[in-house]
């Protein structure tokens, strides 16, 4: 079941974001909230009672203080922010599932384009298959937390129909 995420989801929330903290960045349950009061989208897909699965997104003019979150923000008038999507390791598919939703999302919202970041220095190949083949690609690159880190910056034209998944949500 693909639903919108509530109060009483953070704990599993956290739990999953702790799992793969090592390329996602860190969260406390102050920061989601704070994140989940500005979201434009934050669902997650519930197996068999459990939650397996979020995605959160932003839309420009919220107020974090995200380097990859300012990056797009400088460079895109209008704009949908993956803040984060995490998939429990039993519960692969949830994954496109969630971006299915986010595509028909932005045609809703008339958000031209989808922007996210996944880590290329340590490398995240996981997320770098899962992006390449949604049809993100890239825009720039930032090192961060000092260089110990660089992102890759993606962005997605939802209105130019680049994703496969784009026509089909
Ligand atoms: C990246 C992530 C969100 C993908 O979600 P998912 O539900 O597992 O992805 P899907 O099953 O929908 O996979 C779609 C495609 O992604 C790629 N992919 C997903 N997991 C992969 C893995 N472990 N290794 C390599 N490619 C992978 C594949 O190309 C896959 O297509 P295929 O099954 O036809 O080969 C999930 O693995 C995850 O939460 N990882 C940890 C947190 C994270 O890295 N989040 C993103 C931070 S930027």
């Amino acid at each position: 079941m693909l639903r919108d995420a509530t109060a009483a989801d953070f704990p599993t929330i956290l739990a999953l974001n702790e799992a793969f903290v090592s390329v996602l960045s860190p969260l406390d349950h102050g920061r989601l909230a704070r994140l989940h009061a500005q979201a434009a989208l934050h669902r997650v897909i519930e197996r068999d009672g459990r939650v397996v699965a979020f995605l959160l997104v932003l839309r420009e003019g919220a107020d974090y203080d995200s380097p990859n979150y300012r990056w797009f923000a400088q460079r895109q008038a209008r704009f949908l922010y993956v803040d984060r999507i995490v998939v429990a390791a039993d519960a692969h598919g949830a994954g496109t599932r969630l971006y299915r939703d986010a595509f028909a999302f932005a045609r809703r919202s008339a958000v031209p384009v989808i922007a996210c970041e996944f880590d290329i220095q340590p490398p995240n190949p996981a997320s770098e298959r899962f992006h390449a083949r949604l049809g993100f690609r890239e825009v720039g690159q930032q090192p961060l937390y000092g260089g110990s880190k660089v992102v890759s910056l993606q962005l997605l034209d939802v209105a130019a129909g680049e994703s496969p998944l784009a026509t089909s949500a």
